[in-house]
């Protein structure tokens, strides 16, 4: 017996068996991604920090040193044995810093202190005669301002947003034309050893954010820019790498408790030198990393069911960050209220 299959039906069963191909194709690709995932972040054990020139004399600079997330860096890389080279504004955190590290750690510190958001050639020449002969591995571009609080894009003071774009992209881009040479330099002198430099960029870098306008867009700015040199710099031996964040407690963010989503500076650094050169939540995206656990899963998550960049996501952005603005410029009367009794207390 034979069972012909009716000319219409044939173009159905073709059109069926292709959907099915890429569900297949789909599903696998999404699996792989997810476990890949999971494997960077449980399975594979942390990055060493030998091939960098730790506990070799090699030195790492970092700037936006004296607090928060860049502290930290300075901190953990000064436990892995690298000496450090702190860059920021305030010279007495930078010193009480630096004694810190070289108490507890034992590796050189030198320090160097500017207001960046000057953009002053000075600033730059600091670092380059700081760092004149030292043996520089690891740069981490980390100094960075985010809008006092949420704003739209019309109302956003034009020396804020000047000092967004200069601290976050022009400063990065400077002070990485004058380390690079620095590292290449070292690293033609000593053949095992291999070049860093890391960037911090922001989830308002993969996803749109309303009201963080220009701050959003300084940080897709950094995720362009440093995959772009991440394919110039691999041949000659520097791992450049994005490290992506959500929120982390800081003077910044102006969180102050951790949650599932929220580490502290310290956790979340942790996690970012233990999986240097790996990708973790950013599967998609080259020489980038979204290290902290719970966030990479946010960002797996988002990327594979509504889109970084969809309309959902963006309203959602929108929705939250209206509501931080109104409750911190309530915040700000309650405050000003608060000192205006005050002040006519003390006339009385
Ligand atoms: N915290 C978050 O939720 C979060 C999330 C994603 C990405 N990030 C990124 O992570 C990086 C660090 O953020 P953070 O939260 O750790 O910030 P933070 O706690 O406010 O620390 C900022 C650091 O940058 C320095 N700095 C600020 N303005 C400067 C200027 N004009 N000149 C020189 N140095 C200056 C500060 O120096 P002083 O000590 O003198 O103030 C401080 O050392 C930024 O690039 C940020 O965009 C943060």
């Amino acid at each position: 017996m034979s069972f012909t299959i009716p000319t219409d039906n044939k173009a159905l069963v073709g059109a069926a068996v292709a959907a099915l191909l890429v569900g297949v194709f789909k599903i696998t690709f999404t699996s792989l991604s997810f476990f890949s995932m999971i494997f960077d972040l449980y399975i594979l054990p942390p990055v060493n920090f030998k091939k960098y020139g730790a506990k070799n004399g090699n030195w790492a600079v970092i700037t936006g040193a004296s607090d928060g997330i860049g502290k930290e860096y300075a901190l953990q890389l000064a436990k892995k044995g690298l000496n450090i080279v702190l860059v920021s504004r305030t010279l007495s955190k930078l010193e009480l810093l630096a004694t810190d590290i070289e108490t507890k750690y034992k590796v050189s510190t030198k320090i160097v202190a500017f207001d960046a958001s000057t953009d002053a050639p000075e600033n730059y020449e600091s670092i380059a005669k700081a760092i004149n002969g030292l043996p520089v591995t690891v740069l981490i571009n980390n100094v960075g301002q985010s809008h006092s609080i949420p704003v739209s894009f019309l109302e956003t003071p034009d020396k804020e947003m000047h000092d967004i774009i200069t601290l976050n992209n022009t400063v990065t881009l400077k002070v990485t034309k004058v380390v690079t040479p620095i590292i290449l330099e070292t690293l033609e002198k000593d053949k095992k050893l291999r070049g860093l430099i890391l960037s911090m960029g922001s989830f308002s870098g993969i996803f749109p954010s309303p009201l963080l306008a220009t701050y959003s867009g300084s940080k897709f700015f950094l995720q362009g820019w440093s995959a772009a040199l991440a394919g110039e710099l691999k041949p000659k031996r520097i791992d450049v790498e994005l490290m992506l964040s959500y929120l982390v407690t800081s003077a910044m963010s102006k969180v102050r408790r951790t949650s599932l989503l929220i580490p502290n500076p310290k956790q979340f650094v942790a996690s970012a030198l233990r999986n240097v050169g790996r990708r973790v939540g950013a599967q998609e995206k080259y020489a980038t990393c979204t290290p902290y656990f719970s966030h990479a899963v946010f960002h797996w998550a988002i990327e594979n069911t509504v889109g970084l960049s969809s309309k959902v996501v963006n309203s959602i952005n929108l929705n939250m960050h209206t509501s931080i603005r109104t409750r911190a410029l309530r915040k700000a009367k309650r405050i000003a209220a608060a000192e205006a009794e005050k002040a006519a207390g003390k006339q009385a």
